[in-house]
């Protein structure tokens, strides 16, 4: 069955109102509904309002970077599911690792946000990855299983028909050190045979990202491996021409 190639871009917390407008005239500019790949942006929640107006109509889907999983409330500075549906978002990152590691989000509370986005109408991209350290005590497989399960048996198997995970190993990510396109399509291929155990249907039509360095360079790569379903890119989609680069590397 075909998966058709996401490239998503995260920008983090950079960007403005001029860099959000040039950066998404250059997207559409440079990009179509009929291409070889669906695109992504993920902007700071204050430029979302700008991608909608700029995204709105267009082959360009958008999401937030994060939510709260309280529906409204007093939750002074946080966004709510429910807010980010209302600025038209489709997806909503989750469990991206430097929610993990700096803001102290546990696999608890990454289930508890997949849940909230998919109750308020989201697609959440359920980010995992192991450490380096991890890498390197043979733990990968078993870091990645954990994150995995406190998911799976939040929300059950079914609700992976409307989500996308992100393998994103924490050592590749804004380092310049990619995974290797084998070093990646292993651990894809073992996400996607633990999900085929629980719902094979489910397993084959989910699609499985790569985040940590994907350039122009190294997309094609990376692309060409069986599991490997698109990319989840943060310093290289913050220009047109980079992030394009890795959206023409499609075969
Ligand atoms: P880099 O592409 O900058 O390594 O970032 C990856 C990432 O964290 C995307 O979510």
């Amino acid at each position: 069955m075909m998966r058709k190639i996401l490239v998503a871009g995260n920008w983090k917390m950079h960007g403005s109102k001029s860099m959000v407008r040039s950066l998404l005239d250059g997207l559409l500019a440079g990009s179509s509904a009929q291409g070889k790949a669906d695109l992504a942006v993920f902007p700071s929640f204050p430029y979302l309002s700008l991608a909608e107006s700029i995204l709105s109509g267009s082959h360009i889907q958008w999401g937030g970077q994060t939510l709260n999983p309280n529906a409204q409330g007093a939750h002074t500075g946080e966004t709510s599911g429910n807010m980010l549906v209302d600025m038209g978002c489709r997806y909503v990152l989750v469990g991206h690792s430097e929610r993990r590691a700096i803001y102290g989000e546990s696999d608890e509370d990454v289930a508890t946000r997949f849940n909230a986005a998919q109750d308020a109408g989201l697609e959440p991209v359920l980010c995992v990855g192991e450490t380096l350290e991890e890498r390197e005590a043979g733990e990968t497989e078993a870091v990645v299983e954990r994150q995995l399960d406190a998911v799976i048996n939040r929300v059950g198997i079914d609700a992976f028909s409307r989500a996308i995970i992100a393998y994103e190993p924490v050592w590749a990510i804004g380092t310049g050190l990619t995974a290797s396109p084998e070093q990646a399509q292993s651990v894809h291929a073992f996400i996607r045979d633990k999900l085929l155990s629980l719902n094979g249907i489910i397993a084959d039509q989910l699609r499985i990202l790569y985040g940590g360095s994907v350039k122009g360079s190294n997309a094609a790569e990376l692309f060409a491996q069986g599991d490997i379903d698109g990319g989840l890119v943060g310093g290289a989609s913050l220009t047109a021409e980079d992030f394009l680069a890795i959206y023409n590397a499609v075969a």
